[in-house]
């Protein structure tokens, strides 16, 4: 039998309307994360002219902070509308909650022209490390009727159908938090520096979303690793073969999981791309804010793409191609992917990164 979410994601990939969530995730910290999603998010707004909801899920604040001001955060902050207090209220679920959805996503983010008109923002909290830890354990406070891994997933479900995409900027970690962000995900992808200590959890990455996807009884698929912050190195150079042969560290044993491919276009290492982040800086040009690295007008190369036509690089870069869903009309199966992210997946390796 098929549950309620799995027949209703078929049904809505059939109308072309399903929601594109994306999840951002690498255990490493500082490898690009933050800076990759915020892109990507203000790339499709601006550019694609798609609705975005931008959901910050790490304590650091820093997609929240590259977006709006800091003065404006702690507002929002001190009237309880960021996802802290979402997480806040159902942990003293015997208050009244504050935390209300409308009021907490915030309009036309973004230091771009003033902001972009289709790009939103669900910001985080420091105050979220406070209480990051009890989530898990709801229920000892007597909180039997919530599901600590669908506090997101349950608060979103009103106003998801707005959006065309939602991208997560996820904290390093595979904790609670980011779980909230993975049980909606219809695909995720893994920014990395191409060196060893950032690359080195990806296999675990993998493996975990492979089980946690098991275990809600659907499909969490990687559509690509994006290599980030890449110098002309030997380190770089030796690990970026690797991810293009899909061969990277475990990834490359016997009877170990397919490595994700990497995507077609990786970013430099670029002070304008790092100078890009602060929001002090009033950058309000995507060339202002991020040099050529994430924002190139080159016209599109001879690289393969999937079946569909898309590949993982078009969202980050403006040689992509249109994407087409694919419209099968076959009945939803429990253990084929459902979603419309079934036709974002590169095909093979070749139509990877080269
Ligand atoms: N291509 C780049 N060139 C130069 N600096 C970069 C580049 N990409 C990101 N940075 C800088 O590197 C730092 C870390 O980037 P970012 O915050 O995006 O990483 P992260 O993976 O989200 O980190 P965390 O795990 O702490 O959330 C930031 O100061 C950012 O401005
Ligand atoms: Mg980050």
């Amino acid at each position: 039998m098929w549950d309620r979410e799995t027949v209703v994601t078929w049904v809505q990939s059939f109308r072309n309307e399903a929601t594109h969530v994306l999840s951002f995730i690498n255990l490493k910290g500082g490898v690009g994360k933050t800076t990759t999603a915020v892109a990507v998010a203000e790339i499709l707004a601006q550019e694609d002219r798609k609705h975005v909801l931008l959901v910050d899920l790490d304590p650091q604040t820093n997609a929240t902070v590259t977006l709006i001001s800091e003065d404006k955060w702690s507002e929002l902050d001190r009237e309880g509308r960021t996802i802290a207090q979402l997480f806040s209220d159902r942990i003293n679920f015997h208050e009244p909650p504050k935390f209300d959805i409308e009021t907490a996503i915030v309009k036309r983010v973004s230091t771009i022209n003033d902001g972009i008109a289709r790009l939103d923002l669900l910001p985080s909290s420091i105050r979220l490390i406070d209480i990051q830890d009890r989530i898990p354990m709801i229920a000892l406070s007597g909180n039997f009727t919530t599901n600590p891994l669908e506090i997101l997933k349950n608060a979103l479900q009103l106003v998801l159908d707005r959006y065309d995409y939602v991208i997560i900027d996820c904290p390093p970690s595979l904790g609670t938090v980011t779980k909230n962000g993975l049980r909606i995900s219809t695909g995720y992808v893994i920014p990395t520096i191409p060196d060893i200590v950032s690359t080195w959890g990806i296999y675990q990455i993998v493996e975990n979303v492979e089980r946690f996807a098991k275990d809600i009884g659907r499909s969490i698929p990687p559509l690509g690793i994006v290599a980030t912050k890449v110098q002309r190195n030997n380190l770089h150079s030796r690990v970026m073969d690797d991810l293009k042969a899909r061969r990277l560290g475990r990834f490359g044993e016997e009877g170990a999981l397919q490595q994700p491919p990497l995507f077609n276009s990786s970013i430099p290492q670029l002070v304008s791309v790092a100078r890009g982040a602060d929001v002090g800086e009033e950058i309000r040009t995507f060339k202002g804010k991020y040099g050529e690295a994430y924002y190139s007008s080159k016209k599109p190369n001879a690289t393969p793409t999937s079946p569909t036509g898309w590949t993982p690089c078009s969202l980050l870069f403006k040689n992509r191609r249109r994407y087409r869903r694919s419209r099968s009309r076959s009945p939803p199966n429990s253990n084929s992917q459902i979603s419309t992210v079934s036709s974002l997946r590169v095909a093979n390796p070749s139509s990877a990164c080269g």
